[in-house]
């Protein structure tokens, strides 16, 4: 069990040299009858994903590309709250393995020093009134140098080598972070979201912030209030209009 100190996560490992993109992987798995704590781990993603349609480039051997699949028994409108778990959990296993302090750009990006080092895609199958399956995928920087990044993302992009000035080990990371997971998961299935958006809003760089949201509809600019009990932004515009934001790309302004 490659050194994990876990019970579930991780209790079926799925290995590949090189794949087209571990979510995908994840999601035949979990079609297939897949059980929770699977997880799919690659070296290189050949087309890895990210949100908002956008690619994931994900070098060989230089970071952790990883999707895990969980099956919570809950309605499909908590899904948002799962997703914030797996940045928390993120910045805990950063924090503990590194010592370097990490930072959390609503919904899930993972910044040091105000640079991108982690992204996370969470996708769900679900019925109408019940989760089928959550697939949460990590890609975490670890290695990369800093010229191994194109010019123009060099300065929003960075890695935990090149943060820490020094290598670091994935299979540590790798190992810590599902520690971290399972945990968090566990409190969340036993007292509820209250505590995971406490741990949350304390890691939260965004809130209380004017920030421009940028969604798929149109921009709104205004103050982050905060997240709801259902782990949606909320956002205050200049007229006092309250919104709630299910998905953007967030500018701290
Ligand atoms: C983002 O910030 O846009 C999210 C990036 C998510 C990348 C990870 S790497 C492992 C998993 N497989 C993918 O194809 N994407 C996620």
């Amino acid at each position: 069990r490659y050194g994990l100190k876990t019970n579930i996560l991780g209790s079926h490992i799925h290995y590949e040299e090189s794949v087209d993109s571990t979510q995908k992987v994840a999601h035949q798995l979990a079609t297939d009858g897949a059980c929770e704590g699977t997880i799919v781990v690659a070296e290189e993603q050949i087309s890895g994903r990210g949100r908002m349609d956008r690619k994931w480039i994900s070098p060989k051997y230089t970071g952790v590309w990883m999707s895990v699949i969980l099956r919570p028994q809950l309605p499909p409108h908590r899904a948002p709250q799962l997703t914030l778990i797996a940045a928390v959990a993120v910045v805990q296993a950063i924090e503990e393995v590194t010592g370097l302090t990490a930072e959390i750009k609503w919904p899930n990006d993972v910044l040091i020093n105000g640079k991108k080092v982690t992204g996370i895609l969470t996708e769900m199958q679900a019925d109408a009134d019940r989760i089928v399956s959550i697939i949460m995928g990590i890609g975490i920087n670890v290695n990369q140098k800093l010229e191994d990044y194109p010019e123009e993302i060099q300065p929003i992009a960075t890695s935990l080598a090149i943060e820490k000035k020094e290598e670091i080990s994935r299979a540590q990371i790798i190992q810590t972070l599902l520690f971290k997971l399972e945990k968090l998961y566990q409190l969340y299935l036993q007292n509820g979201f209250q505590p995971i958006r406490i741990l949350w809003e304390s890691y939260a760089i965004s809130i209380g912030k004017n920030i421009k949201a940028r969604t798929l509809s149109g921009t709104i600019v205004g103050k982050a209030i905060g997240i709801t009990d259902e782990g949606i932004l909320l956002l205050e515009d200049e007229a006092g209009v309250r919104h709630q934001i299910y998905s953007a790309d967030i500018d701290l302004e």
